[in-house]
Order: C-alpha cells, then sequence, then structure tokens
C-alpha cells in the first residue's frame, strides 16, 4: 500500500469481527514500530501480545463495560467536550471502551523502560522516552493498516495498568502507555467523521 493510502486509511476501529491475525504478520506490523525514532537510540520496547481469550477477558475486566445516558451528557459537560463533531467522537467510543478490545483479534501492550516517575517529571527530557513509544505505536497502526487490519487505543484509567501489570506479570520498570486492540473491521464498523483542517490555514511561514 502506497503511504499516503495508509495515513488516509488509517482511523481508528472500534466495531471488529471475529478474524485471526496470523504470528508473521503481527510480526511484520510491531517491527514496524521498533523503526520508530526513538530519544536514546536503544529502543527497549517491549510487546505484551494477548490472544488467549481468558486472559484477554481478566486483563480487560477493569474497564467499564457500559456508560449510562447521563453520564455520558456529565462526562461531555466536565471534560468541556463542546464541538459537535468531537461530541460524535465520545458518544461512539466511551460505550465502546471495553468491546472494541475484547473483539480485537489481539491486544498489545506497548511497554517502556521508564527510570523516573512519568507523572512528576523534573523537565521534558525525562518525558523522551514516553514520547518515542508514541511513534512506535503510530508506526505500529499505519503498518496494521497497510496489513488491511485497524487499530483501536485505550489510555488506561484508574488502576487498569497496574492490573494489567499484575495479570501478565511485565517488571515493575517497564511502564504501559496504552491498550492497542488490532483487528479486521466489522463489515457495519464506524468511522467517525474527521475534522478536516485545510493545513493552509495551520502553516506559518517566518512568522505567526
Ligand atoms: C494519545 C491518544 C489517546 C487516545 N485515547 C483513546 C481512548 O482512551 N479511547 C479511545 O477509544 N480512543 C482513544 N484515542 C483515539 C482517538 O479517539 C482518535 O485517534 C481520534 O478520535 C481521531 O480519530 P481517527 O484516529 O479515526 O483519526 C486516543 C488517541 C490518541 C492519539
Amino acid at each position: 500500500m502506497d503511504f499516503y493510502e495508509a495515513i488516509d486509511r488509517r482511523r481508528t476501529i472500534r466495531d471488529f469481527q471475529p478474524a485471526v491475525l496470523e504470528e508473521e504478520t503481527v510480526e511484520r506490523i510491531l517491527s514496524a514500530g521498533l523503526k520508530a525514532p526513538t530519544n536514546d537510540h536503544m529502543r527497549d520496547w517491549h510487546f505484551m501480545v494477548v490472544d488467549d481469550q481468558a486472559v484477554v477477558r481478566t486483563l480487560l475486566e477493569r474497564i467499564p463495560k457500559q456508560i449510562t445516558e447521563n453520564d455520558m451528557n456529565a462526562l461531555l459537560r466536565d471534560w468541556n467536550l463542546n464541538d459537535g463533531c468531537q461530541q460524535n467522537c465520545y458518544r461512539d467510543a466511551v460505550p465502546k471502551q471495553y468491546r472494541m478490545l475484547a473483539d480485537a483479534s489481539l491486544v498489545v501492550i506497548p511497554l517502556l523502560k521508564q527510570k523516573t516517575d512519568i507523572m512528576h517529571p523534573d523537565n521534558l527530557s525525562q518525558l523522551n522516552g514516553f514520547a518515542s513509544i508514541w511513534c512506535c505505536i503510530e508506526n505500529i497502526f499505519l503498518a496494521a493498516t497497510a496489513e488491511r487490519y485497524a487499530c483501536t487505543l485505550r489510555i488506561p484509567l484508574g488502576n487498569e495498568a497496574e492490573w494489567a501489570r499484575k495479570v501478565l506479570q511485565f517488571p515493575q520498570e517497564y511502564f504501559m502507555p496504552c491498550f492497542i486492540g488490532i483487528g479486521k473491521p466489522s463489515e457495519q464498523a464506524k468511522k467517525i467523521e474527521q475534522k478536516q483542517i485545510d493545513v493552509k490555514e495551520r502553516i506559518h511561514r517566518n512568522i505567526w
């Protein structure tokens, strides 16, 4: 697939159909992740690949399975989500947080070695490892797209990350930035309209 086609086709998908992802495909996708730029040249990243359904269910146990209409409205209000396009996204995404990962062919948890307290950095450089793993994550998304699969993503809330560590037993010095689901979009998979932005309005040549 052409590079710009992969960029255009990559969309966050939250509705998956049953599908098997071959081991070689998973390896190609995660190898693309390992080619991403990295702050310290080390790429000290690991990937938990979870496709055993019993483990997936336990891993996702702490993620809320549904949300009431009242709670959704409160969330939109409390998070100041006033844009209609953005509200459409959250109204679709929030109720699917559990199912999207449970229905994906597999869940990948990228891990980075984090030597300092990521929640209280002393300077920007201490976040370089975190920034680098997001480059890795985007490579994974684009590679999965090029392989004609799709990805979904969740930031762990509350104690979800600690629970994941307990279930999967990854070491204390490794930090998980997110859950990734990879799978085949279902026939009716929803693609939330992206906000259309004219690049010319965002480019500032020489002076703002
Ligand atoms: C840093 C980051 C955090 C995100 N967190 C979540 C999340 O917790 N749950 C979710 O369903 N999607 C999450 N997303 C996906 C976004 O909702 C999605 O990328 C955005 O709405 C744009 O849609 P698109 O990816 O289809 O272009 C996240 C994306 C990024 C980059």
